[in-house]
């Protein structure tokens, strides 16, 4: 079954007013234009009109029956004292729309501007752009009047305000969408699908709301960075017209918090010599960020809580409130949820912050986002620095396979990433970071994160010295442990004997003729190796 067409249009317009005279067929009249068109069949025509059109109405009513007689017209008087009053338009046209028994399943609707006062077309527009109108607007106009004969049907076009629809403006709206999403990631091309699908988020919530943000994840996530990119890129697109403030609740405990925060009156405690607006104030029509949130004492939590929710608070020694509209963006490397339960975040508090939370991830959650991030860390040092440092191939790969491996845990995050580099960088000799280097360091780091000396980076050296990339990548990480260690046990026994004996130490005590060899000769085999290849430590690379 079609839908039905309804036109929901306005009367009044002078030209609809020539209605009156005879040669009114000749003319192009807008309203009973828009029912001659000829591949436009009007099923219905919902006329509104104001107290002084009601016998136009009529007339032309009267006029499209005859023309278009499949169209039936319904006529509403609409009580508007002024038609050029934008408020009274509006509202008029908003009530009318809002009874209206839209049935967009059965019917569709254009809604018609066309020539008459512009209060009329901005509101009608107004309310088919915020759907409260669900329809296209029908564009209608006459034609060939420069020729010298006016066809009184005239033209029509249909405009959809779902701008997405429209090819070009689509690829538009999709290149700035990209623009910003990499302007909060800092330019990185981070390749990791669900990375970027959180970045998507973030920008369209950023872009859309002046609700609390709050941004969770481990220390080095990048929370800090990230919230002054969304502040800067509200900026950027006009969003926000005040300051970023920021603040490190960790450095504002105890007496001095209530004051830094909320302000004080000259007089308010010895020491108060003057008045402080405080730095909710600060943030006036602005961001306020609430760095480690986690660290904010209850009391203040309480104040904040008012404040985000009043947009006004008391400052310290008045009795009087100071309003202050600001965004809350609050950052914290602590599980607030648990937290509550230990009594030291207030509930209250926490569900009002908790309604776009974005948890960022770890860099071990999105190793092949580190490629990508080592480059921006050099670029990030050649700034600094004023000179350029840059890996040859094979550090590189050395570097990022360790990186890569799933043991190595970059508790620090980016802070770990960055260290590294600043360090290699620095030691490195002609602009160039060698193999010496990249070694160094990931003992280094390993040392940091008080990890063993047969843990990951150590596997996958070793099994870099016997196996081809390709062939490493198709080992399970469970499986690639336990050959890592089978190795280092191979380079220091004396013979194949020897390190099963080793390796087998257990096991074989349960069998009557133990054959360590030839069950490690096995083992070795399924993974394409042999006892010269593994026994032997490569000459120095
Ligand atoms: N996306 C990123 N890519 C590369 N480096 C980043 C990125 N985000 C942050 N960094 C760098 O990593 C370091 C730590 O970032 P940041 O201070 O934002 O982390 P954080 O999550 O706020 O940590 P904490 O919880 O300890 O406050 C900074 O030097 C920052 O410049
Ligand atoms: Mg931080």
């Amino acid at each position: 079954m079609s839908k039905k067409l309804v036109v929901i249009g306005l009367l009044g317009t002078k030209l609809d007013h020539v209605s009156r005279r005879k040669d009114r067929w000749q003319q192009w009249r807008p309203t009973v234009a828009a029912c001659q068109q000829p591949d436009l069949l009007v099923d219905r025509l919902e006329l509104l009109f104001d107290r002084q059109s009601t016998a136009l109405a009529d007339r032309v009513a009267a006029d499209i029956e005859s023309v278009s007689p499949e169209t039936s017209v319904q006529l509403h008087r609409l009580v508007m004292d002024d038609p050029w009053d934008f408020e009274d338009v509006y509202a008029t046209l908003y009530s009318f729309a809002r009874d209206y028994p839209f049935d967009t399943d059965r019917e569709d609707y254009l809604i018609h501007i066309t020539t008459g006062s512009h209060v009329s077309q901005i509101c009608l527009f107004l309310l088919t752009e915020s759907r409260h109108f669900p329809g296209c607007l029908l564009q209608t106009s006459p034609t060939g009047r420069q020729r010298g004969h006016s066809d009184p049907a005239g033209m029509h076009r249909v405009i959809d305000l779902d701008l997405s629809r429209y090819d070009q403006l689509a690829k538009r709206f999709q290149q700035e969408h990209r623009e910003s999403q990499s302007f909060l990631k800092a330019g990185i091309e981070t390749l990791d699908p669900d990375f970027n699908a959180l970045i998507e988020r973030i920008e369209q919530v950023t872009l859309a709301t002046t609700s609390p943000i709050l941004l969770t994840g481990p220390t080095g996530a990048g929370k800090t960075q990230l919230a002054k990119r969304i502040f800067q890129l509200k900026r950027n697109r006009e969003l926000v017209a005040g300051d970023l403030v920021e603040v490190n609740c960790a450095t504002i405990r105890g007496d001095q918090a209530m004051s830094t925060l909320f302000g004080h009156k000259k007089g308010a405690f010895t020491g108060a010599t003057s008045d402080r607006p405080g730095l909710l104030k600060a943030a006036d029509g602005g961001v306020l960020f609430l760095d480690e949130i986690g660290e904010l004492g209850l009391d203040e939590q309480a104040m904040l809580l008012r404040a985000i929710e009043e947009k006004r608070f008391q400052s310290v020694g008045s009795d009087d409130s100071t309003a202050s509209d600001f965004q809350l963006i609050a950052g914290t490397n602590r599980d607030l949820i648990a937290e509550v339960r230990a009594g030291k975040f207030r509930e209250d508090l926490l569900t009002r912050i908790n309604l776009w939370t974005f948890m960022l991830p770890g860099l071990a959650e999105r190793r092949d986002d580190i490629d990508p991030n080592l480059d921006f860390e050099l670029a990030r040092f050649a700034e600094s620095a004023g000179r350029k440092v840059s890996m040859n191939r094979e550090s590189r790969t050395r570097f990022l396979a360790f990186a890569a491996d799933p043991s190595t845990p970059w508790r620090g995050n980016f802070r770990d990433l960055n260290a590294a580099v600043t360090r290699m960088a620095t030691l490195a000799s002609g602009g160039r970071i060698g193999v010496e280097q990249v070694d160094e360091e990931i003992a280094r780091l390993r040392h940091d994160w008080g990890l063993g000396a047969s843990d990951g980076a150590d596997h996958h050296a070793l099994l870099e010295d016997v196996l081809q990339p390709d062939q490493i990548d198709a080992i399970d990480h469970f499986d690639r442990v336990q050959l890592a260690e089978v190795i280092r046990v191979c380079r220091r026994s004396k013979s194949l004997s020897a390190a099963g004996r080793s390796l087998f130490q257990v096991s074989r005590l349960a069998k009557q003729r133990p054959n360590d060899a030839d069950r490690l000769r096995k083992y070795l085999q399924k993974f394409g190796l042999h006892w010269d290849a593994v026994s032997t430590e490569p000459t120095a690379r």
